[in-house]
């Protein structure tokens, strides 16, 4: 069923795993699709897999004017979704170098707070945001602290959002391990064993896939009721 049937979305981040998975799903509900993110080859890379019509720009989400020339560009919009994010440090707080940890904040937490800003005028009142956290917030191993930082700052933001925004409805995403290339600075084999060791440790016996975590954010876009919600789709990870 065409559930997005002529509904424009724009995917900060859409170019590469979850966010891809999501423009390409969303183009099957019968979405009119706009992805963003920093590298120009990736953004032709990622329209190749995508319909014709859909449109691509390159665009740092940590530059400010980068994001508000992409918004008066882009006009009216239905649904803004924010995936984009990079690899994080995982080490003890005693060994983490400020300097670094603070940089982290740049793409996830700040990108997001700053592409939503440029983004309220264009979004209709019917539409919806949803972001990205991850299940480090709720449920974090060791050496996690920055990221169940930046997961949980990201959950708070929202709730923030849902109250400033309203109707415009704000949810996010809070995925556990996915295979996507956010893992693609680890060798082959400890990245392959890190997957089947996690996932047999999991309820569902697996680490998810891109399109597991897609879903989650299509049926955002598609309902109209909930709004300030974190919705996790996990395997089960914050029950272990
Ligand atoms: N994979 C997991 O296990 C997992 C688990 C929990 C949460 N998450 C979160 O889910 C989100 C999506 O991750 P993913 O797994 O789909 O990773 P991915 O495949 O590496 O995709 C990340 C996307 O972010 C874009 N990006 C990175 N820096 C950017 C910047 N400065 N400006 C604009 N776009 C930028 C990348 O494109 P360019 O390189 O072209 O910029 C890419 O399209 C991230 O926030 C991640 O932390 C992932």
């Amino acid at each position: 069923m065409e559930t997005l049937k002529n509904k424009k979305v724009v995917i900060i981040g859409g170019t590469s795993g979850i966010g891809l998975a999501t423009a390409k799903l969303a183009t099957l509900k019968g979405a009119n699709i706009i992805i963003a993110s920093s590298n120009q080859q990736r953004v032709d890379n990622a329209l190749q897999e995508l319909p014709n019509e859909s449109k691509g720009y390159a665009v740092d989400a940590t530059n400010e004017s980068q994001l508000k020339i992409l918004f008066e560009k882009i006009g009216s919009f239905d649904h803004l979704i924010f995936t984009a994010g990079e690899g994080l440090i995982l080490e003890n707080i005693a060994d983490a170098s400020l300097e670094t940890a603070q940089k982290f904040f740049n793409v996830r937490y700040w990108g997001a707070f700053t592409a939503v800003k440029y983004a309220i005028p264009y979004i209709r009142t019917t539409g919806s945001i949803t972001l990205t956290s991850g299940i480090a917030s709720e449920r974090p191993n060791k050496g996690w602290t920055l990221s169940a930082s930046i997961c949980a700052a990201m959950e708070g933001f929202t709730r923030a959002l849902a109250m400033e925004l309203a109707p415009i409805r704000v949810n996010i995403v809070s995925p556990g391990m996915v295979k996507t290339a956010l893992w693609s600075a680890m060798p082959d084999i400890d990245r392959q064993a890190m997957y089947t060791n996690v996932g047999n440790a999991l309820l569902v016996k697996r680490v998810g896939e891109a399109a597991d975590v897609a879903k989650t954010f299509i049926y955002l876009m598609e309902q109209d009721f909930g709004t300030g919600q974190t919705l996790i789709v996990d395997g089960g990870t914050s029950l272990i």
